[in-house]
């Protein structure tokens, strides 16, 4: 969260003009009240950005962006919301408060140990052989791609990162809070062992939690994720959107996907607007976060039971929030990744151009239910049908 008080925020925008702001970044021309330009978060021949002097607000009527002058900051900037005002401020010579509220000191200690962990894990990645290094080797993911997204390795040790944490000073209540160990018997040790680490980090640039993959067949869970915490409430996050945010005002459209894997390696393949709904299915919350970047989303989880049980619920949600909704599910193979892998971004992109909009879909799911053979059954999927279609 910004560091800066509400008022001095205020402050701020009172004293800057976004016809300003944004004219610096894009050629802005006056058309009536307001003035038109082409909108520099999607691609487009003809201006469809507007910016209001009166509201001090943008709207691309493209693409859907939209927000006031910190927001265009943001965007334009990629930068959080901290940063945002900070270097808005700085520009235009307007003089911040600082909170220094409790608070805030508090969570800053959370982010802090959270990044020395990440960065303890990607060392252990990128320091030497190991496990982590060569099972990520081995899904064909690039040094390049491994760095961007900060993989790291979690070893076998007991306590290894315990140890690392405490001899610089980190409170065992905070690690503990974190998630990032456990005590049992009294005893603390590393709750990440033996997993490639995929740090989970929020549009503020902070490490908020971790995904770890196991590394045995037969470990616990595949996938174990830091418990929700002062700084890690899932509802709120998506995977990778810190990475994608910009490419998806590009784009226009933004893919959710089920796994970690299935976002990184669809990044790799260059098809960069992709975020992971964190395992759980899409949330309110969630819905409003990626609505700050895109109006259209392509849901392409899973084919199975499980994933077109969170595409018709993700729906659901996307279309409350007014975002356009397209759903996808591979049939070559189970996942987005192991589909981009045989058919490269090329074939990705050919079948979201074949994704289903959302009523098609409901229509196509309603349809398995019904045994269409029979006249109850044609009678039923028609009733069905006209109340998806009247919805
Ligand atoms: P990979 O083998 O790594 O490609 O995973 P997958 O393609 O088999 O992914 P799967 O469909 O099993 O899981 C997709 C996503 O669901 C993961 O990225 C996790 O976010 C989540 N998930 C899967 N297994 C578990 C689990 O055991 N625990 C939790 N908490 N989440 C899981
Ligand atoms: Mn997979």
């Amino acid at each position: 969260m910004a560091s800066f008080t509400k008022a001095s925020v205020e402050n701020l925008k009172n004293q800057v003009n976004i016809v300003d702001v944004v004219g610096r970044a894009v050629k802005l021309k006056r058309a009536g009240s307001y003035f038109k330009g082409l909108c520099p978060f999607h691609n487009e021949k003809t201006p469809s950005f507007t910016v209001s002097d009166t509201r001090q607000y943008f709207t691309c009527f493209g693409c859907g962006a939209r927000g006031d002058v910190i927001e265009f900051m943001m965007r334009y900037y990629n930068l959080g919301f901290g940063e945002a005002v900070e270097k808005l401020a700085e520009e235009y010579g307007v003089k911040l408060e600082r909170r220094s509220g409790y608070r805030d000191q508090n969570l800053k200690e959370y982010y802090d140990v959270n990044q020395m962990a990440a960065r303890y894990f990607y060392r252990a990645f990128t320091g030497g052989p190991n496990p982590g290094y060569s099972y990520m080797k081995g899904r064909e993911i690039t040094p390049r791609i491994l760095k961007k997204f900060g993989i790291g390795y979690a070893d076998r040790e007991w306590d290894s990162l315990y140890r690392y944490l405490k001899s610089n000073g980190v409170r065992d209540e905070i690690m503990l809070e974190l998630g990032l160990v456990s005590r049992s018997r009294g005893k603390i040790h590393d709750r990440f062992r033996n997993r490639v680490m995929f740090p989970i980090i929020n549009t503020n640039g902070k490490v908020i939690g971790f995904g770890g993959r196991a590394l045995e067949k037969d470990a616990r869970a595949k996938y174990l994720n830091s418990p929700e915490s002062k700084v890690f409430l899932k509802k709120n996050n998506l995977y990778g959107l810190n990475l994608s945010r910009q490419a998806a005002g590009k784009e226009g459209f933004l893919i959710l996907v089920e796994g970690y894997m299935d976002a990184i390696s669809l990044y790799q393949s260059g098809v960069e607007n992709v975020s992971a709904s964190l395992g759980t299915a899409l949330t309110e919350n969630q819905a409003r976060l990626l609505h700050r970047y895109t109006n259209d989303v392509v849901l392409s989880y899973d084919a199975d039971a499980a994933g077109r049980k969170a595409a018709l619920r993700g729906i659901e949600i996307l279309k409350a929030e007014q975002v356009r909704v397209r759903v996808l599910h591979v049939t070559d193979g189970k996942d987005p990744d192991e589909y981009v892998k045989v058919h490269g971004k090329e074939g990705f992109l050919e079948l979201i151009d074949g994704a289903l909009p959302y009523a098609d879909y409901k229509l196509d799911s309603a349809k398995r239910h019904f045994d269409l053979a029979s006249s109850e059954g044609r009678v039923g999927y028609l009733k069905e049908a006209a109340r998806i279609i009247a919805s």
